[in-house]
């Protein structure tokens, strides 16, 4: 499908965009389970890399599946179609010279290896909102796990639908034990020597 594709080169680099907005661009991947604090984080943590003056986005799960990814359910291949989706996403605002916070549940570790592959290894910072089930469901935010439970949602992700933990995650955060702020605190010094 992709034979008669040539790619046009543009005059306009990646590294001159960089240098106009003198930062670095980078992906900021927020991975956990629903109602882990994932967005709430990735909102903290786009207000102060703003006030800093980075150039920010930010795609998350609700947003992004109410337009680009409408058309997607939550089996296992539509979560996959759903982070390749996101993941080229991201890596055109790369290409713009962004950083890039993304929060998606993306249970699979396959997926997030996806995503790696797509926007280069050097670009991407795995985060892994690390709350208990047992936390997530009391919060129960939205009220999907109380219907999930009452098997009105399938495929519900800790529910009846894995989650995959990252084994090496960039920073990891149980929300149990820090508050957001502290969260912010500890990505802000991750991230610092990247961008
Ligand atoms: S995924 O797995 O990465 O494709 O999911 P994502 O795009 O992040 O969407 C997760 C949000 O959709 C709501 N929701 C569900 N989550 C998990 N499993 C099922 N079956 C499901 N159905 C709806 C839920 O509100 C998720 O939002 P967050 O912000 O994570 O709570």
């Amino acid at each position: 499908m992709e034979e008669n594709i040539i790619p046009h080169n543009f005059s306009i680099t990646q590294r001159q965009r960089s240098d106009l907005k003198k930062h670095e661009p980078l992906l900021i991947w927020f991975t956990g389970l629903s109602g882990s604090g994932k967005s709430t984080i990735a909102n903290a943590l786009e207000k102060a890399l703003f006030i800093k003056g980075i150039h920010t986005y930010l795609l998350d799960g609700d947003n992004v599946r109410k337009g680009l990814n409408n058309n997607l359910s939550f089996t296992p291949e539509d979560r996959s179609e759903n982070i390749r989706r996101i993941a080229e996403v991201a890596n055109l605002m790369i290409d713009a010279g962004l950083v890039v916070l993304a929060s998606f549940v993306s249970p699979y570790r396959e997926d997030r290896e996806n995503v790696k592959r797509i926007v280069g290894y050097e670009n991407f910072v795995e985060v892994f909102v690390n709350t208990p089930i047992e936390e997530c469901e009391r919060r129960d935010v939205k009220g999907l796990y109380e219907k999930a439970r009452a098997g009105e949602i399938k495929n519900f992700t800790g529910v009846n639908a894995p989650y995959e933990p990252p084994i090496a995650p960039d920073v990891e955060i149980n929300t149990t034990m820090i508050s957001v702020e502290q969260a912010v605190t500890l990505i802000m010094k991750f991230i610092k020597k990247k961008i």
